[in-house]
């Protein structure tokens, strides 16, 4: 490597004790007024600075129990939003980069969303929305208002289910890979579900299931053929991927599972395995020097989630000095309401 290039590394190793020392001197100061709160996907600088760290659904659990009066989420937005709906009034809900979106959270516009549920709705038969998480506040608070909820990917089957015995059928949205997957682990075959044409006006057929045709670019990045390459290269070896993955690509794993899922899965694995993990780099990467040399810990593919990365260690520095003026992630009270309803469905079918 070129000395500059050396020069170049030390340079900003120095620059980031000094961001790491900082965020700790702040958090000290800030005490137990501030709980920090960071998703599995966080870059390590920013997972290092994290009183907690969790997938979606331990993140939303964990809300209702803080007594700090700034939560810092290190995620993205619609994490900061639920987070903000599960607060209790006075506590102050920031994420360190508000332009940190998710995808699969914006293929799935809430005026767009309410036009598909009216449109099923009106032809008589019950539809029910059920929406993934990863979805606005204005999707929630409509799930709430037409007696739907919300699910992860931790609990899908079990609110699909809960979703299926509400009505005449259930619309799953935005995620049409997490929907296939999660009927077929249901037991519910392809001919009783169909993914709804945005582009016409959707027909309440005698479907128990429709599914909103969004998906995650970044899971859907791994195909069937890398899935093939590692079965021929390593056959040893086990697979685990995210329900976020196409459904050809779930079918040739030994396992899917959420965030913290894949985490137990590689716990869970003897000294001397090998599980190649097929989800955002950051946690295989964590989990590959965690668990290394005595388990051995790769990716399926290097998918990189751009927004994850948009929060760093130096935005959460400048984030907790400016914390009483930074902007709070707001959700208006009709729409905080309405999406409460459907985030507490879900904690009380889950508990
Ligand atoms: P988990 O719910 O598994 O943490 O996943 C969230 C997510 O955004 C996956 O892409
Ligand atoms: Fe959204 Fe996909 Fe990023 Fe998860 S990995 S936050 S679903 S874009």
């Amino acid at each position: 490597m070129p000395e500059s290039c050396l020069g170049v590394q030390e340079v900003s190793e120095v620059t980031s004790q000094e961001t790491d020392s900082r965020i700790e001197r702040l958090r000290a100061e800030h005490g137990s007024r501030l709980a920090v709160l960071a998703h599995h996907y966080q870059q390590d600088e920013v997972v290092a600075h994290a009183d907690y760290c969790g997938d979606s659904l331990e993140l939303a659990r964990k809300i209702p129990n803080l007594q700090a009066e700034w939560i810092v989420m290190c995620g993205v937005y619609f994490m900061a939003e639920s987070a903000a709906i599960l607060a209790a009034s006075g506590q102050k809900v920031s994420i360190p980069d508000q332009n940190a979106g998710c995808v699969l959270s914006n293929m799935a516009p809430a005026w767009l969303v309410e036009r598909k549920v009216r449109e099923l709705n009106d032809q008589g038969r019950r539809i029910i929305p059920l929406a993934y998480v990863n979805t606005s506040a204005a999707v929630k608070a409509l799930c709430g208002r037409y007696g739907g909820s919300v699910c992860t990917s931790a609990n899908a089957a079990t609110m699909l289910d809960w979703a299926l015995q509400q009505g005449d059928g259930v619309v799953f949205l935005p995620d049409k890979n997490l929907g296939r997957n999660t009927a077929k682990a249901l037991g519910i075959a392809a001919q009783d579900y169909e993914i709804l044409d945005l582009r016409s006006p959707a027909r309440a057929s005698r479907s128990r299931l429709f599914l909103w045709p969004g998906l995650c670019t970044v899971h859907n990045l791994i195909k069937p053929r890398h899935m093939e390459h590692i079965r021929q290269a390593d056959p040893r070896a086990r697979i685990i991927v995210h329900p976020e993955c196409m459904p050809d690509v779930v079918d040739m794993a030994d396992a899917s599972g959420s965030t913290s899922g894949i985490i137990r899965y590689v716990q869970e694995a003897r000294p001397g395995d090998t599980i190649y993990v097929g989800t955002e780099i950051n946690l295989v990467q964590r989990l590959a020097r965690e668990f290394g040399p005595a388990k051995t810990i790769r990716p399926v593919l290097d998918t990189a989630c751009s927004n994850m990365a948009k929060v760093t260690a130096p935005k959460l520095a400048e984030h907790l000095d400016a914390i009483a003026a930074v902007p709070k992630v707001g959700v208006g009270p009709e729409v905080r309401q309405d999406a409460l309803l459907a985030l507490e469905r879900m904690l009380e079918v889950c508990r």
